[in-house]
């Protein structure tokens, strides 16, 4: 166990002083938990490999995930990377600072677990004031996953960071709540042509504006344990909170529906359900015996995909046997839908029930609730 520090900071006008002294702990091998504007990062000095490892134990993350490495600007590229494509600058001019993550040939200094041993490495450079002014003052390229038990919801608060890494981390900086709330675009441009890895706070239709011809694989999700090692980060549970969790295909009316027959049946039962539903939605639920959680506006997709992981969190760690997921981001305009989706169909791990035909859908849900809850 070791003795956490947390830092408040102002998010905007970090104190110097403080900055410094974090920055000085990241030269030194600690590891630092960081704002960025999409999570917060589990921070090390990405030159030093005994400082990468202790990033993968105190996650307990699978050392075949690769790390993002963060930089404090797109001229610091060739620190980490080399072969660079001329479209990464384009990109980095368009994109950066700001939530997109590039996959690039990793230069050979760049110690091989920051990567998994690929001889590719991710790179990004965070728009936060805090994320920047850390990276600027402590002048190291610093490779940060989000700050997050494997497999647990990210971060999105210091409180978050705490809750899984109280004890397994040196410091933690408060700068608190992050503003996209989803993790980075990951593009690989070492592939020909660029393929999409995980979408996020860039939406495709804009990357696509700079880059004509990045592939966006149709099904970028996968549940082989062989597979997902070859696609670092695309494995299943993610993301996942304890309480199994599905996600209701159907329209409104239908998926209204049968919420209260999955209530009723769990209730039964004697157990809980907790439900995640656009504010809209209230009013049909007034009636029902479960935990209602909204998960913002159903059209402002910025706002759901904010808090996502926090109310994924709250609706968790409010005991309940299962949670369900309804109507979210079903519009494909290229912006957040596609990543918010991607994590909820992650949360869920590929568990999606159709509401329209209820009868089977409540038989999957019951055997595996049944099956959990022995
Ligand atoms: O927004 C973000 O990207 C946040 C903040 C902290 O910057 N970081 C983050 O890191 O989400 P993490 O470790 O949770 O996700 C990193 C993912 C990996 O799971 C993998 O999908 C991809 O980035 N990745 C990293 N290095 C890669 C590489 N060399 N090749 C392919 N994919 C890589
Ligand atoms: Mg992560």
């Amino acid at each position: 166990m070791t003795n956490t520090q947390v830092f408040h900071v102002d998010p905007h006008h970090p104190d110097p002083a403080a900055i410094a002294t974090v920055a000085q702990a990241l030269a030194a091998g600690r590891l630092v938990a960081f704002p960025t504007e999409t999570v917060y990062g589990l921070g090390a000095n990405a030159l030093d490999a005994t400082a990468v490892a202790r990033i993968f134990a105190a996650k307990q993350r699978p050392t075949t995930d690769p790390l993002i490495v963060h930089l404090a600007d797109a001229t610091q590229l060739a620190r980490v990377a080399f072969d660079i494509p001329p479209v990464a600058p384009r990109l980095a001019d368009r994109f950066w600072p700001g939530p997109l993550t590039l996959v690039l040939r990793r230069a050979p200094h760049v110690p091989p677990n920051v990567s998994a041993g690929r001889d590719t490495v991710a790179v990004r450079v965070p728009a936060h004031p805090v994320a920047h002014a850390l990276l600027s003052a402590c002048d190291l390229p610093i490779a940060a996953p989000s700050a997050n038990l494997f497999s647990r919801p990210s971060p999105t608060t210091a409180q978050h960071v705490l809750d899984d890494l109280a004890g397994r981390v040196d410091i933690v900086l408060d700068g608190g709540t992050t503003t996209i709330g989803l993790e980075s675009t990951v593009i690989d441009l070492t592939q020909t042509p660029p393929v999409l890895l995980r979408p996020g706070g860039v939406g495709v239709e804009a990357l696509r504006m700079v880059l004509s011809d990045l592939r966006v694989p149709d099904a970028p999700l996968v549940t082989d344990a062989a597979e997902a090692a070859a696609a670092p980060g695309s494995q299943l549970k993610h993301y996942a909170p304890h309480a199994p969790l599905f996600l209701l295909r159907g329209d409104a009316r239908t998926a209204v529906q049968f919420i209260h027959t999955v209530v009723s049946a769990l209730h039964a039962r004697g157990l809980r359900v907790g439900v995640l539903i656009p504010d809209e939605e209230f009013p049909d639920y007034t009636d029902l015996r479960a935990e209602l959680v909204g998960l913002g506006p159903a059209h402002d997709l910025a706002m759901i995909g904010r808090y996502l992981f926090a109310r994924l969190r709250e609706v968790d760690s409010l005991g309940v046997n299962a949670i369900l997921v309804r109507g979210v981001a079903e519009d494909n305009g290229g912006g957040l839908g596609p990543a918010i989706r991607d994590r909820l169909f992650r949360a869920a791990e590929g568990r999606v029930l159709d509401a329209a035909d209820p009868t089977t859908a409540l038989q999957q849900l019951l055997r595996l609730i049944d099956a959990t809850t022995k």
